[in-house]
């Protein structure tokens, strides 16, 4: 049973995910946007993805491969800015379909914000999404910037990949 790492991420906290559970586990990994990026090679799947104006950034990507995937064990891992909760549940369920995301196991993982490495023009959508924001801590993240980013927190992810190996393992 091989498995595969895909993520799709722009500011580098997404793939330092990655990396981490590749180096944790052995599994290859690839972006998104790699030609060789083929999950049909694959028998289970971890997908990473950042979350980018209330949308997953690997959605494009998932519903062009959904043949591909649906059908497999599969572990989604979000990197965002919101901790694990009922908002995060809601900007999964608006960018994957239901025959997704009824099957998958979610990690959700925290990433970094670093207002100095944005653009003008993102850094104004930041504002803007600021000014709309009614919780004070992450209205204040949006201007700020924020550092969540955290080696240990990948564990979960880690003995879910456990849980689908040795499930292969024990002969029904
Ligand atoms: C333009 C922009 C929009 C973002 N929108 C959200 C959002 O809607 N919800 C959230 O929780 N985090 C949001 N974030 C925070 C990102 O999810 C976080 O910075 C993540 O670590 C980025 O992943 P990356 O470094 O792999 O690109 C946003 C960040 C940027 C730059």
């Amino acid at each position: 049973m091989n498995g595969a790492i895909f993520f799709s991420g722009q500011y580098g906290s997404t793939a330092q995910y990655a990396d981490w559970i590749s180096e944790a586990t052995g599994l290859p990994m690839f972006a998104v946007n790699d030609a060789n990026a083929d999950p049909s090679k694959f028998d289970y799947l971890i997908l990473g993805s950042s979350v980018i104006v209330y949308k997953l950034s690997i959605r494009k990507w998932a519903r062009a491969n959904l043949a591909s995937i649906e059908n497999k064990p599969t572990i989604l891992f979000t990197v965002s800015g919101a901790p694990a909760g009922a908002k995060l549940d809601g900007w999964i369920a608006g960018s994957l379909p239901e025959s997704l995301t009824s099957k998958m196991k979610h990690v959700a993982l925290r990433g970094r914000l670093r207002p100095a490495e944005l653009n003008w023009w993102v850094r104004l959508i930041l504002r803007i999404g600021a000014w709309k924001n009614d919780d004070p801590e992450a209205k204040k993240e949006e201007l700020l910037g924020f550092d969540y980013m955290d080696k240990s927190s990948i564990k979960p992810i880690l003995e879910l990949v456990q849980q689908i190996q040795s499930s292969e393992a024990t002969p029904s």
